[in-house]
């Protein structure tokens, strides 16, 4: 009774956190006004004090092919070892290149971030293993070095953690409230999934696995990471604990708790402070109490449906080259196509099959279905399709959109591919006034709205709000990969009209929400910008 009553009143909370987080046509969702610039954080957290151990930088020597990864065929498992989680955290969450324009630079990541703030931190769990002494550690991008936290006894953890470790991702709010005020949660949360499709792609690359430890608690993780010592925090803008992934050759165990594992830890380092002072969004902090994740009591056992296997890309580059080349489009060039055959095949990577990355590792059913804004795909009238990634989606879709559109099946689609025309018409301009007038959305080959199952799932578990962001991002890494492969390019769109897109559609209340948007077409590159090696500082073999 008394958590049905939490559940509620949490989700209320959460409904509210998201009504007065969306941009309008004529007001967007409250924000700092102005960058503050003498303010802007540091993209980097850094625990000073702590034993740190430097990471080879050894990508360039991984040779599985992307098409083997996109595929789920995994290369024989690489040993469990300090050189191998080195290529895995370069592959993920690492630098990706510097970028320099008039006297600045500034970092990229193999993982996207809205504004390239990045909120998302990386921690390493793991066993003593070659290389590396059991412990907990802070991933430090900029330095591609591992920061150690806290040490178990000697003898601990190598029977809880045998075969795999755990990687775990925490949420720094202020870096994206920073610039973007109230809506800065939901782009924590969207970065927090592109990082778990970031891992779960580096991790097949290395015939290894990544799956999310569903049971696991925030108050546990936090414990764990030591984001609850508050001595350690006392300068420093808090993070946020997000998700834990055990990711290993070897599957999870079932009974791994992050309490154990806690237990007896002690903690050295303080976190540094990010910038000079904060703004506190109390809206910010209110949505993540009340999508507090409790530890869970049963985990989900999810049953994928049966497709044929992913459709042949003919890519031949190595996941190594393509994840580190990865990068957001700034502009498009209107122009470039699309054939409808890689759009199909583009499109067929977002279904969930048991053993394809990103979305092997994914337990929860798929609850997100891209409505896409064709505008230049060879062969395929300009206008609006549904992608429904569930049978049950179909039905459910036709009744909650109101309005006369044809749901005729894409007949040169491949039988298995659920998709599914709206109308014809020229859909460039709904998509860039929708995209908060970017142009980008117009002049993508096609944009794409991620409509999301809503207030049912928040129901008696509104941490899932959470994962609904996670599962938007997810999809958004994996176009990112399959744009680039294709020699084009992709870019997240988190600024658009939430309900602008909800009335197109005919689509009333909360049943189902737009919570990510996207867009993939031909790059137009700025050559003012240099682009520079991503560890060129580091000079480390
Ligand atoms: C969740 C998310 C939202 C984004 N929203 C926008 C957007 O509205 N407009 C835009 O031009 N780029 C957007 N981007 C692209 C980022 O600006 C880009 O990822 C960042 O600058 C880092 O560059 P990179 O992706 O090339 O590494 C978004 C990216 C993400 C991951």
């Amino acid at each position: 009774m008394t958590q049905n009553l939490i559940d509620s009143d949490s989700c209320a909370r959460i409904m509210a956190y998201h009504q007065a987080s969306k941009h309008h046509l004529n007001r967007y969702a409250p924000g700092p006004g102005g960058l503050d610039w003498a303010n802007q954080p540091d993209p980097f957290r850094r625990y000073t004090g702590t034993p740190r151990i430097e990471l080879p930088l050894r990508a360039d020597t991984l040779t599985t092919p992307f098409e083997a990864v996109r595929q789920g065929e995994r290369p024989t498992a690489y040993p469990l070892e300090g050189k191998i989680l080195a290529i895995l955290f370069e592959l993920s969450l690492g630098l990706s290149a510097w970028k320099q324009h008039h006297g600045s630079r500034w970092a990229l990541r193999c993982n996207p971030s809205s504004g390239n703030l990045h909120p998302t931190e990386g921690y390493l769990i793991c066993p003593a293993l070659p290389g590396v002494a059991a412990g907990v550690y802070h991933y430090l991008s900029h330095d591609h070095v591992l920061e150690q936290r806290a040490a178990p006894d000697a003898a601990a953890w190598g029977n809880e953690l045998r075969g795999g470790v755990v990687l775990a991702l925490t949420g720094i709010h202020w870096r994206e409230a920073w610039k973007y005020g109230l809506r800065a949660y939901r782009y924590c949360q969207h970065d927090c999934g592109h990082a778990i499709a970031a891992i779960a792609y580096a991790a097949a690359a290395l015939g290894w696995w990544a799956r999310i430890l569903t049971g696991w608690g925030d108050d546990e993780l936090a414990a764990l990471l030591g984001l609850d010592q508050a001595a350690d925090f006392a300068d420093a803008e808090p993070e946020s604990p997000e998700v834990a992934l055990w990711v290993g050759p070897e599957p999870s165990p079932t009974d791994l708790s992050p309490s154990t594992l806690a237990r007896d830890l002690s903690f050295a380092g303080r976190a540094n402070r990010l910038s000079p002072s904060q703004v506190d969004w109390t809206g910010i902090e209110d949505v993540d109490r009340a999508a507090h994740r409790p530890p869970a009591i049963s985990s989900p056992t999810l049953q994928p449906p049966v497709y044929p296997p992913l459709i042949e890309s003919g890519y031949l580059t190595s996941a190594a080259t393509l994840i580190r080349q990865r990068r957001s489009a700034v502009a498009f060039d209107g122009i470039t196509t699309l054939t409808a055959d890689r759009w199909f095949t583009m499109l067929d990577a977002l279904l969930p099959r048991a053993a394809t990355p990103p979305l092997d590792g994914w337990p929860w059913s798929p609850r997100v279905h891209p409505l896409l804004f064709a505008h230049r795909i060879d062969g395929i009238a300009p206008g609006l399709y549904l992608l429904t990634r569930t049978a049950e989606a179909l039905p459910a879709l036709r009744q909650a959109l109101h309005g006369n559109w044809d749901w005729s099946p894409v007949e040169q689609a491949p039988a298995h591919l659920p998709l599914y025309q709206l109308t014809q018409g020229d859909a460039r301009d709904a998509a860039r006034v929708i995209a908060c007038h970017q142009d980008i959305a117009a002049d993508s080959c096609f944009a794409i709205s991620f409509l999301t199952e809503f207030s049912k799932p928040l129901e008696n578990a509104p941490w899932t709000y959470r994962e609904l962001f996670w599962e938007t991002g997810l999809l958004g890494q994996i176009l990112y990969l399959e744009a680039e492969a294709a020699g084009i390019r992709a870019t997240g769109i988190g600024c658009f009209f939430d309900d602008a897109l909800h009335q197109l559609l005919g689509l009333d209340g909360l049943a189902w929400q737009a919570l990510y948007h996207f867009t993939v077409g031909g790059p137009v590159g700025d050559p003012r910008i240099q682009t520079l090696p991503p560890y060129i500082h580091l000079r480390r073999a």
